[in-house]
């Protein structure tokens, strides 16, 4: 992203579109009165109660309370965050969005950097498909049939084929202009050392687009038609693909149904489309890879519940013992993950073609909760009759309950665990303080605000001030900028942002310009700090995602607010005394101990001047 989009455009383009249109082309409504109406997408309803009005530009459901404006709704309905939402409504009038700062030549280049090699790889893809249409690509037709792959699937995932000869793709590239050398930089042609020759570097091979989240290619994965080595190719890591992020399905799992509530994770390119095939459009897999951190939070970002799939031997087990360590931090309360193992000698691919969609359903349906997995993986292979060994097993299960955010899910699981084991669940929950005291910085367990979520990692690569988990006023900061209609549940007296921390100054400063301003926008806040540290440092808060769903920050603002109150830094007598004088001038009435408390410091401070 290159610098602030001006409010000036913002608001430009929210006069020009029409949010009855925007929302018209996803929701089904109908005409009533003076305003549209239809059943709310944004949560089940039999009756509508979500009305647009053209008149004010907003809209708004009477049964779930959602509302706002066009851009809103987009980010809302389309999961996008506020640019993305922007350059989306602004390309449909056909405007390029203007951005601040955006005469800084470093992220000038990046940014063209980033046109330019999607440009060049979705020409690439369309070369492909034109030749899997073509006689050369009769062999690529054949493969995919007897793959049972059907012409609708192979349109929707964009396959193609790369012909067979070491030049066809650069020299179509060639005769478009494009340097070899880019075309090196984004992974199509591989350059030799020693010759200085380059050839393409996919050849006679099954094409996989593999699209990011807006559905432009970001790289590829190439199938060979028979028995070569290696089976699969991927694009190598350029300056638009990082295989550790990207998902492939992702695209076109959202383009299939946009209120998506699970997904599937998979290990192959040809799991994704045979499942999306059969109807199963929720599928996605990683590249070969894995799954990171970044991956889950992706898709947490998404969907509350996923479910790993895996082989059913011992490399499957491997793969899902990894995937329980990778996914523990990130559970917090109303997310799910659960297991699912398939019959040996099996792939999604295979078993959906042997059983049929429905089958494979029901085993997504009935796949293992985190808990039970987490529970079984622990006693694997551990016999727990035996004192020691179910030593081990709670030992093992506590790590793990360890690494979960706090929340419900880890209370339930501790008690769970005294049931199995017969310890008593306090026992476990001494440990467990014990646990934390030792792990540095955290604060001690009956401190913990809770549900206190990982440090995510930032949604695009980020400046360094943005690596590495938030200080804690800086999440304070955060919650506010994501949310600003927190600030309503925040204590009158702001003692609490007493902080020795870097960022206790603006967080009070936020605090007070929100309720000053009786606005609730993070946009407009970010506005007021435009251009300066501060205004880059809530820049940068709000890229970062609170990785918490909405209905929980309040609390978890609250906690923190408890915790800063018992942490709070001693104030001077004077900054006490300017406080308590700031809220009776507000009109504030204090407290009797307040008020003598008042006259204490004016005497004292009198006494020294
Ligand atoms: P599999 O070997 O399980 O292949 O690899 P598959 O998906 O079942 O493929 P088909 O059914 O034989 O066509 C799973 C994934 O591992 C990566 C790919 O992402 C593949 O989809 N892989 C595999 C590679 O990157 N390279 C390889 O040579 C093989
Ligand atoms: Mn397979």
């Amino acid at each position: 992203m290159v610098g602030q989009i001006p409010q000036r455009f913002i608001d430009d383009l929210l006069a020009r579109v029409d949010v009855v249109e925007v929302v018209g082309e996803r929701v089904k409504l109908k005409k009533a009165g003076r305003n549209h109406s239809g059943l709310c997408p944004f949560h089940q309803e039999k009756s509508p109660s979500f009305t647009v009005s053209a008149d004010k530009q907003f809209y708004h459901c009477f049964g779930c309370g959602a509302h706002g404006n066009a851009l809103r709704f987009l980010m809302e309905y389309d999961n996008l965050r506020f640019p993305e939402a922007v350059e989306q409504l602004a390309a449909r009038q056909g405007l390029e969005v203007p951005r601040e700062g955006a005469d800084d030549p470093r992220a000038q280049a990046r940014e063209r950097k980033r046109k330019e090699g999607v440009n060049l790889l979705e020409l690439s893809a369309s070369f492909f498909r034109e030749r899997l249409k073509m006689p050369e690509g009769q062999g690529a037709r054949d493969y995919l049939a007897r793959r049972g792959l059907s012409p609708e699937v192979v349109r929707d995932f964009g396959l193609g084929y790369a012909p067979d000869g070491w030049e066809a793709l650069k020299r179509h590239l060639g005769e478009r202009g494009v340097a070899e050398a880019v075309q090196v930089e984004y992974g199509l042609l591989v350059h030799r050392e020693e010759s200085g020759r380059t050839y393409d570097r996919f050849r006679d091979r099954v094409m996989f687009p593999i699209r990011d989240i807006r559905g432009r290619t970001i790289a590829f994965g190439g199938r060979v038609l028979g028995d070569a080595k290696p089976k699969y190719l991927n694009s190598p890591e350029t300056p638009v693909f990082h295989k550790g992020r990207e998902l492939y399905g992702l695209y076109e799992a959202r383009q299939a149904n946009p209120r998506l509530e699970r997904l599937v994770i998979v290990e192959g390119y040809m799991d994704v489309v045979a499942l999306a095939q059969f109807g199963i459009r929720n599928a996605v897999a990683t590249l070969g890879t894995a799954t990171t951190e970044d991956h889950l939070a992706r898709l947490f970002r998404m969907v509350d519940e996923v479910v790993f799939c895996f082989d059913g031997d011992r490399a499957g087990r491997q793969a899902a013992s990894r995937a329980l360590e990778t996914v523990l931090p990130q559970m917090i309360d109303g997310r799910q993950a659960r297991f699912l193992f398939l019959p040996e000698g099996e792939d999604p691919d295979t078993l959906v073609r042997r059983e049929g969609a429905e089958a494979f359903e029901d085993r997504v349906t009935c796949a293992s909760p985190l808990s039970e997995f987490l529970f079984e993986h622990a006693a694997e292979g551990r016999d727990l009759a035996s004192l020691e060994e179910r030593e081990r097993f709670a030992s093992r299960v506590l790590g793990a309950i360890g690494r979960l955010p706090e929340g419900v899910m880890q209370s339930l699981l501790l008690t769970e665990l005294s049931r199995r084991t017969g310890v008593d669940q306090s026992s476990f929950e001494a440990l467990m303080a014990r646990g934390a005291e030792a792990r540095p910085a955290a604060p001690s367990a009956g401190e913990t605000p809770s549900p206190m979520p990982p440090a995510g990692p930032p949604a695009e690569p980020a400046p360094s001030r943005e690596a590495g988990a938030l200080g804690q006023m800086a999440r304070a900061l955060q919650l506010l900028v994501h949310e600003p209609s927190l600030v309503e549940r925040l204590p009158e007296d702001d003692d609490w942002c007493d902080q020795a921390d870097p960022d206790a100054a603006l967080c009070r400063e936020v605090v007070r310009l929100l309720r000053a301003g009786g606005y609730r926008s993070a946009q407009v806040l970010l506005a007021h700090f435009h251009g300066t540290p501060e205004g880059e440092r809530l820049a940068a808060l709000a890229r970062r995602e609170p990785l918490v769903p909405k209905g929980v920050r309040g609390a978890e603002l609250d906690n923190w607010v408890a915790y800063f109150q018992r942490h709070r830094r001693r104030r001077t007598p004077q900054e006490e005394y300017d406080a308590l004088l700031a809220r009776t001038r507000r009109g504030e009435r204090l407290s009797r101990e307040e008020g003598q408390r008042l006259n204490e410091l004016l005497m004292a401070l009198k006494g020294q001047g």
